[in-house]
């Protein structure tokens, strides 16, 4: 099949990679020209396990193009995805200023029948407005379905998501959409992958929905684990033995510093607005933030009960990244520690496998903060190491080599990634989150 994604960024690329994957010929569309000239050469600006190479191979095999001609993009296909940016606005809603843009473009120009997709995370009843601004701006009465189609995509593992999914959902409206989303899943459906069909405003809320509900499994674990700390229990155990009952499930319910990334702060937010301009009062959605933000809070405070003054103390710190295998640092918790360590002077000494040059443009390299190359290196006369992302280059470290680098063996560790046992043989002093008793600010090991 022939398809279109317009909006050129971490989710359309990944939609274009994935469909050309299954055999169609897909059309990207960004209004930049830069980043069109140099998707066309095969180079993609955002880092993608995969997504390079696949770009690569279907350019060269004619399966994807890319432009910057809205209007070449609207007439190459029937089939046309949204996957322009939602970012959050002013007071929590999300901004849909650039689908109402596109919406425009695709009336302005659309000259046969179109069925436009969302794939952009919006609030629900978006495609009522969708179809109202085409048929405000179309020119002609042209025939056009409108549909929803999230994505449940992992940053780090997209393309793999989307070739895997767990499920496809999709909301019609006709049978003739319908018809078209049965043809264009057809090799999921062939290999028993649920296809859910149902109505675009029960496909935009699954979305939300599922993103809020994957937030309150973390902010639940995490008070759970502030409860490990008072009563000496070990939250891995308490997950673990949780996760086996098929109910509840070991999924994100891994405890640490908190979510961050483009999508669970930004939709848990949009969610609470959802539901507010229904007069709906989700406290529990607005208590899952409350307790998302109090991690970083509280792994502050551990740091300075580990080290007592901060300022002029030698810290390494290893990821900046707001999860594994990305270089994305939005909402990441990295950014508050380190901003406050900062304010409390302390020499800091920062390593990330892909997130430093990211990092850089907040807290560029200065005197006292410094950014190594190599994680090692990052630890050269370190009085501490702090963890913040459970990079797997971090989890097979040599701790041997952790040690003798430092000056002092002490490690606050945000991720749990080390087993206790072992770092209390190794000679560590080790403080991680949910494992050790605490008393009165005292940590007992
Ligand atoms: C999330 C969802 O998992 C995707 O299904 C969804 O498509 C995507 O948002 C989106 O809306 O586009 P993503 O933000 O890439 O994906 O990352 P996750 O792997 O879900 O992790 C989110 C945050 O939760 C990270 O900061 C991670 O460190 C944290 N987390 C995750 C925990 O603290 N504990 C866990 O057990 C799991």
């Amino acid at each position: 099949m022939k398809i279109t994604v317009i909006g050129a960024g971490y989710v359309g690329l990944t939609t274009t990679v994935g469909f050309a994957e299954l055999g169609n010929e897909v059309t990207s569309v960004d209004r930049l020209p830069l980043k069109i000239e140099k998707l066309s050469k095969g180079i993609s600006p955002i880092f993608e396990t995969g997504l390079s190479e696949m770009l690569q191979k279907h350019i060269k095999q004619n399966k994807i193009h890319f432009t910057d001609n809205i209007e070449k993009g609207i007439a190459f296909s029937e089939v046309i995805f949204l996957c322009v940016g939602t970012p959050q606005g002013d007071t929590g809603k999300a901004d849909l200023c650039q689908i109402e843009e596109a919406s425009k473009d695709i009336a302005k120009h659309m000259k046969s029948y179109k069925l436009i997709i969302e794939k952009s995370t919006v609030p629900v009843n978006t495609h009522q407005w969708v179809k109202r601004v085409i048929k405000r701006y179309a020119k002609e009465n042209i025939e056009f379905d409108i549909a929803s189609n999230p994505e449940f995509l992992k940053e780090g593992s997209a393309v793999y998501d989307f070739m895997n999914p767990d499920r496809i959902v999709v909301g019609v409206e006709s049978d003739r959409a319908r018809e078209i989303f049965k043809r264009l899943y057809n090799p999921f459906v062939e290999k028993g992958i649920p296809l859910i069909i149902t109505t675009p405003s029960a496909a935009e809320l699954i979305k939300h929905a599922s993103n809020s509900f994957l937030a309150i499994k973390i902010s639940y674990i995490n008070m759970v684990s502030e409860l490990c700390e008072k009563v000496g229990a070990n939250i891995d155990m308490v997950a673990e033995g949780m996760g086996y009952d098929k109910r509840i499930g070991r999924a994100f319910l891994q405890a640490g510093i908190g979510y961050g990334g483009s999508c669970f702060p930004k939709d848990v937010k949009a969610f609470i607005k959802i539901a507010e301009e229904q007069g709906i009062d989700f406290k529990l959605l607005e208590e899952v933030e409350k307790i998302n933000l109090s991690r970083r809070v509280k792994f502050l405070k551990k740091i300075k009960e580990a080290l007592w003054i901060i300022k002029d103390k030698n810290i390494a710190l290893w990821g900046l990244a707001f999860k594994p295998d990305t270089d994305d640092i939005r909402e990441a918790p990295s950014i508050d520690i380190v901003r406050e360590l900062e304010k409390a002077k302390a020499n800091l000494r920062l390593y990330d496998p892909q997130a430093m040059e990211n990092f850089k443009d907040i807290f560029p390299d200065s005197k006292h903060t410094r950014y190594f190359n190599d994680k090692y290196e990052a630890l050269k006369g370190a009085e501490a190491l702090i963890i913040i992302t459970e990079w797997d280059e971090f989890i097979e470290a040599d701790l041997d080599k952790i040690k003798d680098n430092m000056k002092l063996p002490i490690i606050i560790d945000g991720r749990n990634i080390y087993p206790p046992q072992v770092m209390k043989e190794k000679g560590f002093e080790y403080y991680s989150i949910g494992r050790e008793k605490i008393n009165n600010g005292d940590i007992w090991k």
